[in-house]
């Protein structure tokens, strides 16, 4: 089924160091944010746009291999920003349907996009989300314990995130809060859509520190075949 996707690749990658941002980066063999355009192609994703840093377009386009069918737009300050001018960008194709995606989330399974345009049979967004394993603790700004909160409510949330397109590009033109919301399915909520989780995956773990890198080479090297 048809789709278009959003990749927001226009963060500085503080947290990860180094002098390349870490979507740019190499992991696995190719470059992080390759990995997610070949696996939004291979579920037959139609148009993609990425959202690339200010200065470095062709950059994003060569990281990502030089898809035939993607563009390049500006990002901006924060992710929500960014998302939104990929949102006003991809609109050009009237697509139905949008993933929106991090490109610092490399590992994306097939499974988990089957999932998440299914749930846009009866939704208007959809989000791979996880349980919370460990105990929750509420912590003071001294890290001396409070509380604690009740796990079995909570899901930790990923990307690529589906959203009907028309919902989601509303949703965002009428946000009144700080531009800075860390998440699609929230600013989709606040306009009145409802959101089903899906089972994510723990693959689709974000590359946030150094140490994610060496996680990726360490694997690579020893995997067989
Ligand atoms: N992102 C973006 N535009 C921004 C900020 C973030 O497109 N202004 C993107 C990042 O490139 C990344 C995704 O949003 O693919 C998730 O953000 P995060 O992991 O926080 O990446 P960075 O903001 O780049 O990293 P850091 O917070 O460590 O600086
Ligand atoms: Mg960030």
């Amino acid at each position: 089924p048809a789709f278009s996707a959003i990749i927001v690749a226009a963060g500085k990658g503080l947290r990860a160091g180094g002098d390349t941002p870490k979507q740019f980066r190499k992991w696995r063999g190719k470059p992080v944010v390759m990995h997610s355009v070949d696996a939004l192609n291979a579920a037959g994703c139609g148009s993609i746009v990425i959202v690339a840093p200010p200065g470095l377009h062709a950059e994003a386009l060569a990281a990502a291999g030089e898809p035939a069918n993607a563009v390049t737009v500006d990002g901006g300050v924060t992710r929500q920003e960014s998302v939104r001018a990929g949102l006003e960008r991809i609109g050009e194709k009237k697509p139905e349907r949008v993933l929106i995606h991090d490109a610092a989330r490399p590992d994306l399974p097939m499974a988990v996009i089957e999932r998440l345009l299914a749930a846009l049979e009866t939704h208007a967004g959809a989000i791979p989300a996880l349980p919370v394993v460990d105990s929750l603790a509420v912590s003071d700004s001294n890290s001396t314990m409070t509380g604690k909160a009740d796990r079995e409510i909570l899901r930790r949330v990923q990307t690529p995130q589906a959203f009907r397109y028309a919902d989601i590009v509303a949703a965002h033109r009428s946000w009144t809060g700080a531009l800075d919301a860390g998440d699609d399915a929230q600013v989709l909520m606040a306009g009145g859509g409802s959101v089903a989780l899906v089972q994510g995956d723990e693959r689709l773990k974000k590359m946030t520190f150094a140490q994610d890198f060496a996680d990726g080479r360490t694997v690579a090297q020893f995997r067989v075949g």
